[in-house]
């Protein structure tokens, strides 16, 4: 078995891993374990752009942690959101000096949007709705400047390498064949999301939960898991039978675009004076109310009022993506409905994103610094992987590189070429059926019968090969969200109890 000594090995190369590793000293080795390739992650898909405030006025500051608190059902750590707020304009900052081009006015002024809970415009974006994909291309080459950051394609994280509470590192599976240990004074998981557990999710197909099945698998701490996040409008394909929904911005309704239900009516006004620019939680419950109350499996967003040209001009992918659907933005009603969108708990973090194991770091999507509390606010995520991977970067930074040896104990299985499709498919209806935005105690329950069997059945037949790894994070990612949304008896945020 092959073993790379480094000082850090990051894994996960979205923005909370690649972000981190560029603010590692340059002196420092840094190892990036890639699933697949450094253009699939969550973070190209973002849309909307990222909040902050850059300019240090107090009134502004004060305004994005209220939004942030309230958004959150004051269930958030108020000294993460501090922290979060606060720091944005030095990452912000720092983003642009990596090159990231945010979109700016004829005078050069940086152009500002508004999505659902944000009381001012302080969302920056980039080649209109192309956010996360303008990003991350920036980084991804100043990353290939970098002498020390070793970055692997291709290479699947299997577990983590630990003795009593202290991380060593990561056993990996490279090109699906080979296996490699990284042996690092400090490890960061920044797997991202979970989307894949649903059958639904606007994720991209490598958000597995594969920092949260390795964390679980090492007995780290881990909170907030009830809180999963769906999106209001994700477009809405009835012969698409793709896990993947495409993502319709919420920037849209933040200039301006109107829900409607099937008879045209504009229903926002019955839920909240906020309407359509409510938190991302509220919106989404009434969606499903209106779906349910109108036998229908969508409701429309209306652009029609805004005009083809500046839809055109503004939000330039969905406008090509719908164009291809055959629908034309600013003409027609675009179906929508809400899917799975993000994780608000995880793998549970302090401020400097230290989990609760020695040397073992937590940034972005994948982790929990109770920054969210009960509900994202838009565009608070890339935020929070800026954020808190720069303070990661910084404790890292402080430690004095020295030599680690670790005997491995890991055991080699026998590798199966079984893609676990199915397992994965039954356990998508279960969780959109019974763990979706609305959840009972019995559906809960019934839920919780059907994937404690998966678990059983995978830990009894282990192999060596990427679906396995991916079908067991899955499956006890989504025990422990059952877990939690059963132990969570009150409807707070994203997560919706009935009974
Ligand atoms: C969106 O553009 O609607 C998504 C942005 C986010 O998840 O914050």
């Amino acid at each position: 078995m092959l073993q790379i000594k480094t000082d850090v090995v990051i894994v996960g190369a979205g923005l909370a891993g690649i972000y981190t590793a560029l603010n590692i000293d340059s002196h420092k080795r840094v190892d990036i374990v890639v699933k697949e390739s450094l253009i699939v992650t969550n973070s190209n898909l973002a849309q909307g752009g990222i909040a902050g405030e850059l300019d240090f006025i107090q009134e502004n500051i004060d305004a994005h942690i209220e939004d942030t608190l309230k958004a959150g059902s004051y269930l958030n750590n108020k000294e993460a959101v501090k922290i979060l707020v606060t720091e944005a304009s030095e990452n912000i900052n720092k983003l642009m000096k990596f090159q990231v081009a945010f979109d700016r006015d004829e005078s050069g002024d940086i152009l500002l949007t508004k999505e659902g809970g944000h009381s001012t415009r302080r969302i920056l974006h980039s080649g209109g709705d192309a956010t996360g994909k303008d990003i991350m291309e920036a980084l991804k080459n100043e990353c290939y400047t970098r002498e020390n950051i070793h970055i692997h394609e291709d290479m699947m994280a299997l577990d983590l390498l630990y003795q009593e509470n202290t991380c060593f590192g990561v056993c990996c599976l490279a090109k699906g064949t080979e296996v490699i240990e990284f042996i690092a004074q400090s490890t960061i998981l920044a797997t991202g999301g979970i989307g894949n557990i649903y059958g639904s999710t606007t994720n991209s197909a490598i958000a597995t939960s594969d920092g949260i099945g390795m964390a679980y698998r090492a007995n780290i701490e881990l909170e907030n898991l009830e809180f999963i996040q769906f999106h209001p409008t994700a477009f809405h394909n009835e012969y698409s039978k793709s896990r993947f929904k495409f993502l319709i911005s919420e920037a849209l309704r933040g200039e301006g675009a109107y829900l409607i239900n099937s008879e045209g009516e504009r229903f926002m006004k019955k839920y909240t004076p906020l309407l359509e620019l409510a938190p991302r939680d509220k919106v989404s419950q009434a969606i499903y109310r209106e779906m349910y109350d109108t036998w229908t499996d969508h409701v429309y967003l209306d652009t029609k009022h805004l005009g083809e040209e500046f839809l055109k001009n503004r939000f330039p992918t969905i406008y090509k993506h719908l164009k291809e659907e055959n629908i034309i933005m600013g003409k027609d009603l675009i179906p929508v409905s809400p899917v799975q969108h993000f994780n608000v708990g995880g793998i549970k973090v302090n401020l400097d994103g230290l989990t609760s194991m020695k040397n073992l770091y937590a940034n972005g999507e994948c982790a929990s610094n109770g920054v969210h509390g009960a509900n994202r606010l838009a565009s608070n995520s890339l935020l929070e992987c800026v954020v808190f991977g720069n303070r990661i970067a910084n404790k890292i930074n402080e430690k004095i590189s020295k030599n680690i040896n670790y005997d491995s104990n890991i055991t080699e299985y026998h590798s199966y070429k079984y893609n676990y499709k199915p397992i994965k498919k039954k356990l998508g209806l279960t969780m959109d059926e019974y763990v979706g935005i609305v959840r009972t105690k019995e559906g809960l329950l019934f839920a919780k019968k059907i994937i404690v069997k998966m678990e059983k059945n995978l830990l009894k037949y282990p192999n060596n090969s990427k679906a396995y790894y991916e079908a067991l994070n899955m499956v006890q990612t989504a025990l422990i969200i059952i877990n939690s949304a059963s132990l969570r008896k009150e409807s707070i945020g994203c997560h919706y109890r009935l009974n």
